[in-house]
């Protein structure tokens, strides 16, 4: 299959270029002017043709399905969702080629390769490689996540020292009212739609941990003065410069940028265009940025509006002296950090630490948020589950009693087995980009310097190998007890990714997610609304998302 299907994206380039070579010949003996010109045209698509499969060239060695001129496999993707990395891997192996447009990625999908490019040759694949959307825009490329080399590894060590469990430790108090008061918002009997309740929730306790603001998502609008969130009020007294209105168009251009990064065919023009085109996207994207209403045009006007947004909270708070910005949130730890060395002061310049609090509130919201959903949604669907749960929540102790970091860590083994399993039944990243610095070996095959490394999270979690019945939602498989669990290889289950670029709030959301759920449910449990669509629908960006959210019924606990 895959030998057929190389000869079939290859015969073009050759039709092509012998083609060319008779016109060539022709045209010397003749001269005649319709010669010329067809030995032009030919000699251009002959450009063009290169132009398209040069990147592939260099992976044709690597199984893989045929693709399409142009479009590569494009098609597959939108016929099968990300699904299609999983059939892929099942046809072709761990390891295999896939073709964005134009440009080839190889996906890698089994816990050995994964540990192979995510540790062993993390020296030679240290980068991530940046999609087309992201080139193009400041604020997402200088954040840690796209930051390359020796750059990467010093804004990683600052901000390593920034999520210290001790750290995480200190911000339960700052973050549990917030969950209380979002918890506050339910009604026994009433429908919600809780995906939107959480993605708010998750964004107003990240404006706390980022910048010390409460953005108010989850106010109670008919008694906002009597839930004033706690931490504000007390002990680190944030500054509330910034006014609730600018704070809403902040997450508003926010959650609006978030969407706008597709992955898939329903992105802007230009950027569709930068996947079959490259040298086609700049082009294309000034021109259409004079266009109003193109989506080129609204991605640009969202991003220099954030911008400014964020440079703006982010100069005030440099005039701020240090003991009035609060102690806690990120963007201050990070302030001071630079104010303590010259190094730093140079290595953190303000578009940097705009980029990187925007990152913390991107990153930390939709992935958390989705996580969130998701459990409640298959919890709901699962009464043994849930029993078991609300047992152990049950048991830790009063309603009011807030677990400590510690607690949540040991306390809590069932959570911890559900969460998991969550996390493997709806993977919120599928896939895992990383980028060749050299050449490079991996899974016995030599890729080019340049490669695009996808690993496969997702594939992964529904490896029956290594998750028996994969489409089974079951959280003992995650017992450590378990024979299912002791068997499994150690990288079966990267949802946060592995290796010195692991994801950095990895620890925080897991603290985070707890914290949600123990609350949640010591009040309530959820009931799938008649109103939702099943199966799920999912929408697949940088990170995935439902189509038409989680409905659910609330019901009160009588505890
Ligand atoms: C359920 C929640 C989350 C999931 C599933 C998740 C998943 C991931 C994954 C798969 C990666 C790529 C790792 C790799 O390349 O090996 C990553 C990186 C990253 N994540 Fe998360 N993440 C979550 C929450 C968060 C939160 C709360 C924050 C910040 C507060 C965050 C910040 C980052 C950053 C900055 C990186 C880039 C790290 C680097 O390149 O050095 N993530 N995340
Ligand atoms: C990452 O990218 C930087 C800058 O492009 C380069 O100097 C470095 O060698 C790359 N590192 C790896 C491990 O790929
Ligand atoms: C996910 O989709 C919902 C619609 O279901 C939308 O309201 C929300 O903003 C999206 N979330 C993110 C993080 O983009």
């Amino acid at each position: 299959m895959s030998r057929a299907g190389k000869q079939v994206e290859w015969s073009g380039a050759e039709m092509i270029s012998s083609e060319m070579m008779g016109r060539l010949a022709e045209a010397l003996l003749s001269s005649s002017p319709s010669a010329i010109f067809f030995t032009v045209a030919a000699l251009a698509a002959g450009v063009v043709a290169a132009y398209l499969y040069a990147p592939a060239w260099g992976l044709r060695r690597l199984p893989g399905p045929a693709a399409y001129p142009l479009i590569g496999h494009l098609p597959l993707l939108s016929k099968h969702g990300p699904e299609v990395f999983s059939i892929l891997a099942e046809r072709y192996g761990p390891i295999y080629r896939f073709q964005m447009g134009r440009q080839p990625l190889v996906v890698v999908a089994s816990p050995e390769l994964c540990r192979e490019v995510g540790i062993k040759k993390f020296k030679s694949i240290g980068n991530r490689s940046i999609p087309s959307p992201v080139r193009c825009s400041t604020i997402h490329r200088k954040g840690l996540f796209f930051t390359k080399g020796s750059r990467w590894q010093s804004m990683r060590s600052v901000l390593t020292s920034i999520y210290q469990p001790s750290h995480l430790a200190s911000l339960i108090p700052d973050i549990q009212p917030y969950i209380k008061r979002a918890g506050g918002l339910l009604r026994h009997g009433e429908e919600i739609t809780f995906s939107d309740l959480s993605l708010k929730l998750f964004t107003d306790t990240i404006g706390q941990v980022a910048f010390g603001v409460d953005f108010g998502l989850t106010k109670d609008k008919d008694a906002a003065a009597a839930t004033v969130p706690p931490s504000s009020a007390s002990s680190s007294s944030p500054p509330q410069a910034h006014p609730p209105a600018a704070a809403a168009d902040f997450i508003q251009e926010h959650f609006y940028a978030t969407t706008q990064l597709k992955m898939d065919l329903s992105g802007s023009l230009s950027i569709i265009l930068g996947m079959l085109v490259p040298l086609l996207q700049e082009p294309a994207r000034r021109l259409l940025l004079c266009v109003p209403g193109s989506a080129d045009r609204r991605m640009e006007d969202t991003n220099m509006a954030l911008r400014r947004m964020l440079d703006g909270i982010v100069a005030e708070r440099t005039t701020q002296a240090e003991s009035d910005r609060g102690k806690k949130n990120f963007l201050s730890v990070l302030l001071n950090a630079k104010e303590s060395t010259e190094d730093l002061r140079k290595l953190l310049a303000p578009d940097y630490v705009s980029a990187l609090t925007y990152e913390h509130l991107l990153a930390g919201s939709a992935t958390t948020s989705f996580t969130m959903s998701s459990l409640v949604y298959l919890v709901a669907a699962h009464p043994e589950v849930e029993q078991r749960l609300l047992r152990e929540i049950d048991d830790f102790g009063h309603k009011d009693r807030v677990p400590s970091a510690e607690e949540l860590h040991n306390s809590f083994p069932y959570l911890e087995q559900v969460l998991k399993e969550t996390m493997r039944f709806f993977t919120v990243s599928p896939l895992i980009a990383r980028e060749a610095g050299e050449d490079v070996e991996v899974g016995g095959y030599v890729l080019p310097k340049g490669t695009w490394l996808w690993m496969a999270p997702g594939v992964l979690a529904k490896d029956p190998k290594q998750f028996p019945d994969p489409h089974v939602f079951r959280p003992e498989r995650f017992d450590p007890e378990s024979e299912e669990c002791k068997k499994r290889h150690p990288y079966a289950f990267i949802p946060f990714g592995l290796g010195p670029r692991v994801c950095i709030g990895q620890k925080f959301s897991v603290q985070q997610l707890k914290l949600v759920a123990i609350h949640l449910y010591r009040h309530y449990i959820f009931r799938h609304s008649s109103k939702m669509e099943t199966p799920l629908e999912f929408q697949f960006s940088i990170v995935v998302n439902f189509t038409h959210g989680v409905k659910l019924q609330v019901i009160e606990r009588n505890i």
